[in-house]
C-alpha cells in the first residue's frame, strides 16, 4: 500500500502571522493610532523577517520534514496538563485536552513520568512568566522520562516564542492560543527532535466545533468560551498581542453547548471572553438592533455594526437553560448597553453580579491607560446599573502604580472604590510589558515599593467596603448553588449566592449535593466569605 506522506513545514513557516508591534529599540516611535482605528497591518509587522534573522529559525527549505499521518496519533502516549493564569486558560486547556484525546493521547497526573507535559501559560504580568520559567526548571529537574516533551502553550508561547526554544533543554514545543489544533503535529515534530513551533494568530479560530473535556465537572459549573481576542488596546495590556483580534463564535454553537451542559446536569455556566460583552456574531442571519459602545465611551477601533450582540446571546442561553445560572467575564464597561442591563435585571437565571473593571479612578491615568472613559462616565454607568438592578454585586480590576500615577491619582482610585462599594476587586501592581503602547510611549516611573504600598492600600479599602456589603446581607434569605464540600469542615458545603459571594453552611442534615440549590439565611460575614444557616432545598 502506498503511504501518504505529508509535507511538513516547521518553525518559520508557521510563525509568520500576527506578531504585535515590533519590539522596543529604546526609541519611542511617534506613530499615532489612526482616526479610523487600528488595522491588521498595525499588528503584522516584520515578524517573518525578524524571526528568520534568528539563528534558531532556519528557512522553510532547511526545515523540511516528512511526517506519516500515523505519527500524529498519540497511540496511548501520556500527557500531563498544567494550567496557569485566568479562567480563559482553564477553558483553553479543556479544548487542548479534547484535541489531544481525540488524537489518541491519554491524560496522566504523573508529571515526572509523562511522555508529554503541556503548560498553559499567562503573560499578563512579568511575575506570571517567572512562575512558568521556575516550573520549567522543576519539570526538567524532576523528570524521570529522558524522552519527555515539554510544551509551552498560550499567551507566554505567543509572546516569548522562539525565546522558549532557545532553552532547548527545557522546552521542545511552543503553541500560541490559536494553534491548538496543530498540537498533534507539533508533538510529532518535537518527537523527531526538531523545533516545534506554531504561533500563528488567526482572525477566525474560535474552536467552536471542539467539545471541551471539562475539569471540575463534579462542581456542576462550567466555562464556555464565546469569543477570543481583544481590539481595545489598553496601553498597559499585552493581551491584544498574545491573543489577537476579536472574533466571536456563532451563537448557535454556543446555545448548543449550553443545551449539552444543561442535559449533563450543569447548573452554572460562565461565558468567557477577553472582552466578553463585545461579543458579536457576524455569521448569523438574524439581525439584532446594533449596539455599539455606550455614548461617551471612546474606542480605538471603528464602531462595530450588525450581527447578533451579547444581549441577544444572553437572552438565548437564558431561554435554553432556565434552571442554569449564567455569569460572564471579563467585560469592558463600554459594552453595557441599557438593554443588556435590563435583560439581566429581568431574568432570574442571569446572575446579578457584574464585573466592571475600572483599572483606575483618576481621569488622567485612565486617559494614559486608553480606557476610553472618565471617572464620571464610569460612575454614571454604576448609577444606571444600580438603578435597574438595585441588589447587584459589582466587582472590578485595578492596577496600582501605572506609569505616571501620582499620589493624588492613587487617592482618586481609593475614593472610587469607596464610592462604588465593590464586593470584590482584583488588584495588580503594574508590570510593564513589551510591545504595549505604554512600553513604547510611557515610563514605568512608580518605584516598586510605592506600587506595593498602593496595591496594599487598594486591597485594604476594597476589603473594608466588601465587609460592610457582606454584613448588610446578614439576616437575608439567599439561594446558594452548591459547588462542593468545605475544605475545613466536611459537614459544611460551599457554594455561591446569586451575587457570587462564597457562602459556607452546615449541610449535614439534608446532605444536598453539588449542583443543587439551597435556601439559606446569612448569619455571619467576613470581607471574603458568608456563613449561613440552611433552611431547605430550593427549586430554581
Ligand atoms: N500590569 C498589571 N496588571 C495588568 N493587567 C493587565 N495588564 C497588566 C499589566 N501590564 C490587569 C488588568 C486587567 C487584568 C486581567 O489584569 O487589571 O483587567
Ligand atoms: Fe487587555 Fe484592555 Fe483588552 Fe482587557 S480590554 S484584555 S485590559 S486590552
Amino acid at each position: 500500500m502506498l503511504r501518504q506522506w505529508w509535507f511538513l513545514r516547521t518553525a518559520g513557516a508557521f510563525s509568520r502571522a500576527h506578531s504585535g508591534c515590533s519590539t522596543s529599540s529604546g526609541v519611542k516611535p511617534k506613530r499615532e493610532i489612526p482616526a479610523d482605528g487600528l488595522q491588521l497591518s498595525d499588528f503584522i509587522r516584520e515578524s517573518t523577517r525578524k524571526q528568520r534573522q534568528k539563528a534558531i529559525i532556519p528557512s522553510i527549505e532547511d526545515t523540511r520534514e516528512y511526517l506519516n499521518p500515523e505519527d500524529l496519533n498519540g497511540n496511548g502516549r501520556s500527557v500531563c496538563y498544567v494550567t496557569y493564569g485566568c479562567q480563559m486558560n482553564v477553558s483553553d486547556m479543556e479544548i487542548v485536552r479534547s484535541i489531544m484525546t481525540k488524537n489518541g493521547f491519554v491524560e496522566t497526573e504523573k508529571r515526572e513520568k509523562a511522555d508529554i507535559v503541556l503548560l498553559m501559560t499567562c503573560s499578563i504580568r512579568d511575575g506570571a512568566e517567572k512562575k512558568v520559567w521556575n516550573q520549567l526548571k522543576l519539570i526538567k529537574g524532576n523528570s524521570v522520562n529522558r524522552r519527555q516533551i515539554v510544551g509551552v502553550l498560550g499567551c507566554m508561547a505567543e509572546r516569548v516564542r522562539h525565546g522558549l526554544l532557545e532553552k532547548r533543554n527545557l522546552v521542545h514545543l511552543v503553541a500560541g492560543p490559536d494553534s491548538y489544533r496543530d498540537l498533534p503535529r507539533l508533538v510529532a515534530v518535537a518527537t523527531g527532535g526538531s523545533n516545534a513551533i506554531n504561533v500563528q494568530l488567526s482572525l477566525e479560530e474560535t474552536y467552536a466545533d471542539v467539545q471541551p473535556i471539562r475539569v471540575n465537572a463534579d462542581t456542576k459549573t462550567a466555562f464556555i468560551s464565546i469569543m477570543r481576542g481583544c481590539d481595545n488596546m489598553c496601553t498597559y495590556c499585552v493581551v491584544p498581542f498574545t491573543r489577537g483580534r476579536e472574533r466571536s463564535r456563532p451563537i448557535e454553537s454556543i446555545v448548543e453547548e449550553v443545551r449539552i451542559l444543561r442535559d449533563q446536569g450543569y447548573k452554572q455556566i460562565t461565558l468567557l471572553g477577553q472582552n466578553v460583552n463585545s461579543y458579536r456574531d457576524m455569521s448569523s442571519t438574524e439581525f439584532a438592533p446594533s449596539t455599539s459602545a455606550l455614548p461617551g465611551f471612546k474606542t480605538v477601533y471603528k464602531p462595530k455594526t450588525g450581527g447578533l450582540t451579547f444581549t441577544s446571546l444572553l437572552e438565548k442561553v437564558s431561554d435554553a437553560a432556565p434552571e442554569v445560572r449564567f455569569r460572564f467575564t471579563s467585560p469592558h464597561p463600554k459594552d453595557f448597553p441599557m438593554q443588556l442591563i435590563e435583560l439581566i435585571s429581568s431574568r432570574k437565571n442571569l446572575c446579578k453580579q457584574l464585573h466592571l473593571p475600572a483599572q483606575s479612578g483618576d481621569d488622567e491615568t485612565l486617559e494614559r491607560m486608553g480606557r476610553g472613559y472618565t471617572r464620571d462616565l464610569y460612575l454614571r454607568l454604576v448609577d444606571d446599573i444600580r438603578h435597574i438592578i438595585p441588589d447587584v454585586s459589582l466587582t472590578s480590576d485595578f492596577i496600582a502604580g501605572f506609569c505616571g500615577e501620582t499620589e493624588e491619582a492613587h487617592q482618586n482610585t481609593l475614593s472610587l472604590i469607596r464610592a462604588v462599594r465593590y464586593s470584590f476587586c482584583f488588584v495588580f501592581p503594574y508590570s510593564m510589558r513589551g510591545k504595549t503602547r505604554a512600553h513604547h510611549r510611557l515610563t514605568d516611573d512608580v518605584p516598586e515599593e510605592v506600587k506595593q504600598r498602593r496595591h496594599l492600600d487598594l486591597t485594604t479599602v476594597f476589603r473594608e467596603e466588601a465587609l460592610k456589603l457582606n454584613e448588610s446581607l446578614i439576616g437575608t434569605e439567599q439561594i446558594v448553588l452548591i459547588e462542593g464540600k468545605s475544605k475545613r469542615d466536611e459537614s459544611c458545603s460551599v457554594g455561591r449566592i446569586d451575587g457570587g459571594e462564597k457562602t459556607v453552611f452546615d449541610n449535614s442534615e439534608l446532605q444536598l449535593e453539588p449542583g443543587q440549590y439551597a435556601k439559606v439565611i446569612i448569619t455571619e460575614a467576613t470581607s471574603q466569605t458568608l456563613r449561613a444557616k440552611l433552611i431547605g432545598k430550593a427549586n430554581v
